[in-house]
């Protein structure tokens, strides 16, 4: 399955990806994760060090991949993958690494090639931890246009609802299958609430509710990664999501 993870900016996709590529490994699946972030820290979330996390190659801009491209899924996935935590391979698409070296779009379009390229040889899940923003789902962007679900991560706010709302719409336009919204930092019951009527209000299907879980939060006040945790129930949430996008694939 290829999975793109968007929403507001800080509303939990880094997290979510991250806690998401660990239960998927967990069962066995072959992950890659790729961080769109021009910041990136998604390595961090997956336990990789600072160092370990700088030095994971960025992937070259404009690549095309494919049997016909410049290079196959295989190749591109032994020179810039870097085992992150058991099962996961990380790639990073996108780094600003000096002030004034141009726009990100090169970037966006190699992962682009590379979701609308089959992975299926190297990879079960392909997970796309997307930079904020919604240019990247605009008909020109596009980076996400070959995912099969979209993941809209939003937390007990109206801002990121409406975000999600705006992210379906483009999804659509772009021809994603499905977009299905994720609540996050939840503090039950008030906030569930008040997320699920929101999502009806703006037309957003809310399938998972993620609770605001402390180990979480005290994870990242230290530097240390996110940690699924199956008898926690962030951990359960988790793992009932990817059951659900087991069943979303399947059904397609
Ligand atoms: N379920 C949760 N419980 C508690 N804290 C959480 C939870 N999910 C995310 N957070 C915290 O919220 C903050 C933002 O999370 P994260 O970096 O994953 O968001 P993001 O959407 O990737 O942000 P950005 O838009 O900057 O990439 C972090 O401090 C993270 O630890
Ligand atoms: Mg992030």
């Amino acid at each position: 399955v290829k999975l793109g993870v968007v929403g507001k900016g800080g509303v939990g996709k880094t997290t979510a990806s991250a806690l998401l590529a660990q239960a998927y490994a967990g069962r066995g699946r072959r992950v890659v994760a790729v961080d769109t972030d021009s910041n990136p820290n998604l390595g961090l979330s997956l336990g990789l060090t600072l160092e370990q996390t700088e030095a994971v190659p960025v992937l070259p801009r404009s690549l095309v991949v494919g049997a016909r491209g410049d290079v196959t899924s295989g190749e591109l996935l032994a020179e810039y993958g870097r085992p992150a935590s058991a099962g996961v391979t990380l790639l990073s698409a996108l780094r600003v690494a000096d002030a004034g070296a141009g726009c990100t779009c090169g970037g966006h379009a190699t992962v682009r090639s590379l979701l609308g390229e089959a992975l299926a040889d190297h990879a079960d899940v392909t997970l796309v931890d997307m930079e904020a923003g919604l240019e990247h789902l605009s008909r020109s962007g596009g980076t996400l246009a070959a995912a099969d679900v979209l993941l809209v991560v939003m937390e007990p706010s109206t801002k990121s609802v409406v975000t999600a709302a705006r992210t379906r719409a483009l999804a659509e336009e772009l021809g994603i299958p499905r977009t299905l919204g994720v609540g996050n930092k939840v503090h039950l019951p008030t906030d569930a609430e008040l997320l699920a009527a929101a999502c009806a209000e703006h037309g957003v299907e809310l399938v998972a509710v993620l609770p605001h879980d402390e180990a979480v939060a005290e994870a990242e006040r230290r530097g240390q990664p996110v940690r699924l945790d199956r008898d926690a129930a962030l951990g359960r949430a988790i793992d009932r999501l990817v059951d659900l996008v087991d069943d979303v694939e399947r059904s397609s």
